[in-house]
């Protein structure tokens, strides 16, 4: 089902974010050039931008401002994409393709492609601690970024991810993985906009329970779409998953009981959301990374 009104909030919201990040991301040359080129190379110019988009639609949903919403997009993207970097390198998922160019590593090396990664990451705390908010707000987002992008959060999902390469997961512990190395990121993309704006405690635990079901979601179709889509459509190695013996969704349970986990998920994440604002861009982002094809 197309939705043309929200089709065109969402590329108005990607190329706002594009410039931010363009904004936001180092200009002077000196001495390390190439480590500025690469951090550049990866942090612009691609991706899909749904956590962005994310940050963005909470924003809007709890009335905070656009300029707000660009620090808690950027510093997300940021660490996302220091992720992605990490996660490519030959010592993890040793992938030569991301965002549809030749990763990070392949164009700049291993250990400028690891350094891009490492600046990337205070990088974005530096660009949220700028955040136009109240300083009790800014100091609650960034406890937050730090806990999702730390050892209980995107790292220590790495690191489960990493350690049970060849072996079986049960269902709760795979759930706990994604949770963690993906659902971790999505919530602090929803919930650091309503942290710097103060939000009361019931909306920030209502979006935080919408957060955790779609960043699940978000990653079973990742599983799902590594086994059953193409290189080419999705800018990344498809079949990789197999190819390094990775616990995944559909390797526990198959495509077709992986999809409708999925779509079973994100009608639960629509009910999560708080009925008194208005969260219908959250919707509609929940049922985009539920039905996407990249
Ligand atoms: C890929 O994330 C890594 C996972 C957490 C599965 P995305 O699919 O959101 O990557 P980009 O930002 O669009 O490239
Ligand atoms: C990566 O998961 C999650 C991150 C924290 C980067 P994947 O290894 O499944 O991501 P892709 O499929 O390479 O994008
Ligand atoms: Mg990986
Ligand atoms: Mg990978
Ligand atoms: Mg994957």
């Amino acid at each position: 089902m197309s939705n043309a009104a929200f089709d065109q909030w969402a590329a108005a919201h990607r190329a706002r974010v594009e410039a931010a990040l363009i904004r936001w991301s180092p200009a002077s040359e000196l001495s390390s050039g190439s480590l500025l080129e690469a951090m550049r190379y990866s942090a612009t110019g691609g991706g899909k931008r749904l956590r962005a988009l994310l940050a963005y639609a909470s924003a809007e949903a709890i009335g905070a401002s656009v300029e707000l919403a660009d620090h808690a997009a950027v510093a997300v993207e940021m660490i996302h994409t220091y992720s992605l970097i990490h996660d490519d390198l030959p010592c993890m998922d040793n992938d030569d393709l991301r965002r549809g160019k030749p990763t990070n590593h392949v164009t700049f090396g291993v250990a400028t492609a690891m350094l891009a990664g490492d600046a990337l990451q205070p990088l974005a705390f530096a660009v949220l601690l700028g955040a136009p908010a109240a300083a009790s707000g800014v100091v609650a987002a960034t406890h937050e970024l730090a806990d999702a992008s730390g050892a209980y959060g995107m790292a220590g999902g790495q690191a489960i991810d990493l350690a049970n390469v060849g072996r079986a997961m049960t269902l709760a512990a795979l759930e706990e993985m994604h949770a963690m190395k993906t659902g971790a990121m999505f919530e602090a993309a929803i919930v650091i906009p309503a942290l710097l704006a103060e939000e009361d405690e019931t909306t920030l635990a209502a979006l935080a329970i919408y957060a955790q079901k779609i960043g699940l979601t978000f990653q079973v179709v990742d599983d799902v779409l590594d086994a059953t889509a193409d290189s080419a459509t999705l800018g990344k190695t498809a079949g990789k998953d197999a190819a390094n013996d990775k616990p995944t969704f559909v390797s526990l349970m198959g495509i077709l009981a992986a999809k409708s986990y999925a779509q079973r998920l994100t009608d639960e994440a629509i009910s999560a959301l708080p009925p008194n604002l208005d969260t219908s861009r959250l919707a509609d982002l929940a049922r985009a990374m539920a039905t996407r094809s990249a």
